[in-house]
């Protein structure tokens, strides 16, 4: 159903998977993360097999992601990394490696395989693009206000591309170990291309984006964050995909775009009461009735400490293990 959609040639019900649908919200991930380092389940078979798995065998859900991080590119640039409350990147910048692909995305290759063994719907891989990519080398952790990024971008902006261009290279790589391994369509998540101005991103993060779309042999899905008034640039690149947060009714979207649209219920909306999710969930729904390119998906990932029961209620509704017989609520009702 996945890769039909994909396609653009989906007749059955729209497949659905969610971002960050292995994770904190899960009693069983608890339960791995509190005897495990962080950096090691995002690079361990052992682990990274079990937790992909866990969204399959507790939701159901139509597709796998691979269970890792955005980070472990920065295994191929030789960029140390770890993750304490946050991600934590320490590289000298100017050295920057370019490391031998399939050692450096060795365990990645393993786990891949072996999911490919012991899963019976399409499994996806993911990279961060190379802006985001980009962020965490530059502050080295999560940011408020972005400031070295900017800094050098907007004195150097050069080198700014140079390092760009290395960290497309390295990506490149890690994508093609995915792809070698069996990954059968692949997501790029910029979550930070919503830090630049309409004609920066076009230069910034469109030029690599549309070089890895073009070099990547499989569907590539396209995630910008915050990027629903950006899907005629986001188009022009030809992803296989467009995967949109929930600024933007998706079928105002489709009047731009006849690309396959992923999306795009607020993850916050999973914090609500199981009327509400279903209400929204049929809205997105019957907007999308019969739309051969749709994937059904959350706008961002889901978030900690969601109600486990909420996500569960969420895939049953939108596969039809609960009747869909919510009417679909267009607006919120206010009282007075
Ligand atoms: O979607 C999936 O289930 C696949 C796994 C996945 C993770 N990170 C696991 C993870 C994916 C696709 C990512 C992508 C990722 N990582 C992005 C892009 C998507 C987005 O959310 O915008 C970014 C920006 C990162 C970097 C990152 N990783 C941050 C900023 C953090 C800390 C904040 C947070 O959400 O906890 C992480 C940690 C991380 N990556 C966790 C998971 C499950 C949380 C780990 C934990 O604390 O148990």
């Amino acid at each position: 159903m996945l890769l039909e959609a994909l396609a653009g040639k989906n007749n059955a019900r729209p497949p659905i998977w969610l971002m960050r649908q292995a994770g904190r919200y899960m009693p069983q991930y608890q339960a791995i993360r509190k005897s495990h380092h962080l950096r090691d389940m995002f690079l361990r078979p052992d682990l990274i097999v079990p937790i992909s798995k866990l969204p399959l065998e507790l939701l159901d859900v139509d597709a796998a992601i691979l269970f890792t991080d955005i980070l472990t590119v920065l295994e191929g640039l030789g960029a140390k990394w770890d993750f304490n409350e946050g991600p934590v990147v320490d590289a000298d910048l100017s050295q920057l490696q370019r490391n031998d692909p399939r050692i450096a995305y060795a365990t990645i290759y393993e786990a891949i395989v072996q999911l490919k063994e012991e899963i019976d719907v399409p499994l996806l891989g993911f990279a961060g693009a190379p802006f985001t990519i980009a962020t965490y080398l530059i502050e080295g952790k999560s940011s408020r206000d972005f400031a070295k990024t900017k800094g050098w971008l907007y004195s150097d902006p050069q080198t700014f591309h140079a390092l760009l261009r290395q960290i497309t290279d390295a990506t490149l790589d890690y994508l093609s170990v995915q792809v070698e391994a069996g990954v059968d369509a692949v997501q790029l998540f910029d979550s930070w291309a919503n830090l630049l101005s309409r004609r920066d991103f076009r230069t910034v993060c469109l030029p690599y984006l549309q070089e890895i779309i073009n070099k990547v042999p499989v569907p590539v899905i396209l995630f910008c964050r915050g990027s629903s008034f950006l899907a005629e640039d986001l188009s022009s690149i030809e992803p296989a995909a467009l995967s949109l947060d929930w600024s933007e009714d998706l079928s105002t979207i489709r009047k731009k775009t006849s690309l396959p649209l992923q999306g795009n219920l607020d993850p916050g909306i999973l914090f609500g009461s199981q009327e509400q999710i279903a209400c929204q969930a049929q809205r997105i729904l019957d907007e999308m009735r019969g739309d051969p390119g749709f994937i059904f998906n959350l706008g961002h990932g889901v978030l900690p400490g969601t109600p486990f029961e909420n996500v569960k209620y969420l895939v049953d509704y939108v596969t039809g293990k609960i009747p869909q017989t919510c009417a679909a609520l267009h607006e919120l009702p206010y009282s007075s």
